[in-house]
């Protein structure tokens, strides 16, 4: 099989190409970096750009992309809608074009994200309808529609908070875990944190059994607050000594109060380890 990963150079892309490339010795892998090379067969694409996009889906006879590239920085997409949809968007509706101009056989999994939700009520269900309220979610939100509306070989994966080495938020814990004696988190802001090798599992299950017009909540079991994660995590290792204090985020943020949500059933099928396990391999990941 011949699979491409767009935005392969990133958290999730890296993890993911390696965890194929080891796992899958029969499949073909392309991933692609538009900034961080990081492999001898990452290919350097940047999707804002028709013709390479189109030269990359053209050359590479892709029975299914998987599609990570993004712009998910939530504030620099609220200061500039316009680049949020430049690069979350139209590269979708370009894909969408190539598939119609070219009648690609290539299939399309979409990580989406959480943020498609309104972050009011949380415990999200994929069945839930999304009214995001930030232009990363809308622009997220309208890539999905954008495949939704073109009618098939799309399946969307929305996932939340990737956790494990290499993630900016878990090394920036871990390191303070670590080296801090005590520690502020908000105890009023909730998220379900989803470790990163079992969203790997998640997608390659995905791409073996692969289910047309899907949407499916890939995220870990349990929904924490930022306070009581830590905690969590902190009870994981005895060299964690750092007091963790809780505290209330007050006032207008880029945070939304409770953006977690529900695992889809097929969690059930592919995930390997508990939780806890997950999370204490990413501790321990070399
Ligand atoms: N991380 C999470 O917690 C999380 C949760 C839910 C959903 N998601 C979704 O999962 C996807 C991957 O997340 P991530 O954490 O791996 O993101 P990331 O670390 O920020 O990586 C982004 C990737 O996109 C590439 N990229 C950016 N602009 C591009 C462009 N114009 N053309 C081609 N490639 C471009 C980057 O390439 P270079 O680095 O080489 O420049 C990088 O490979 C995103 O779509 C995000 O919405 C992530």
């Amino acid at each position: 099989m011949n699979i491409g990963i767009i935005g392969g150079s990133g958290f999730i892309g890296k993890r993911l190409y390696f965890y194929i490339k080891n796992s899958k010795s029969d499949f073909k892998i392309y991933p692609t970096y538009l900034q961080n090379y990081f492999s001898e067969d990452a290919i350097k694409l940047d999707v804002t750009n028709k013709l390479e996009l189109e030269k990359f889906l053209l050359s590479k006879d892709l029975d299914i992309v998987i599609w990570l590239s993004a712009l998910k920085d939530v504030k620099k997409c609220e200061e500039n809608y316009n680049l949020a949809y430049k690069i979350n968007t139209q590269p979708i509706i370009d894909f969408i074009d190539f598939k119609i101009k070219h009648s690609l056989k290539t299939k399309i999994i979409y990580v989406s994200s959480d943020y498609v939700f309104d972050g009011e009520k949380g415990n999200y269900k994929d069945t839930d309808l999304p009214y995001p309220r930030t232009n990363y979610g809308k622009t997220k939100f309208l890539s999905e529609k954008a495949l939704k509306n073109f009618g098939h070989d799309y399946l969307i994966i929305r996932s939340s908070a990737a956790m494990g080495k290499g993630g900016v938020f878990f090394d920036w814990l871990i390191r303070s875990l670590k080296k801090e004696t005590v520690l502020e988190m908000y105890s009023n802001i909730y998220f379900t944190p989803t470790p990163i090798k079992m969203l790997c599992e998640g997608i390659l299950h995905l791409i073996e059994n692969y289910k047309d017009k899907k949407i499916y909540h890939i995220c870990g079991p349990k929904i924490f607050s930022r306070y009581e994660f830590a905690t969590f995590v902190k009870k994981l290792q005895p060299a964690f000594t750092c007091e963790i204090k809780p505290v209330l985020l007050e006032g207008n943020s880029i945070f939304q109060k409770d953006l977690s949500i529900i695992q889809s059933d097929i969690c059930n099928v592919f995930a390997t380890k508990t939780f806890e396990n997950y999370i204490i391999e990413e501790i321990l990941y070399d």
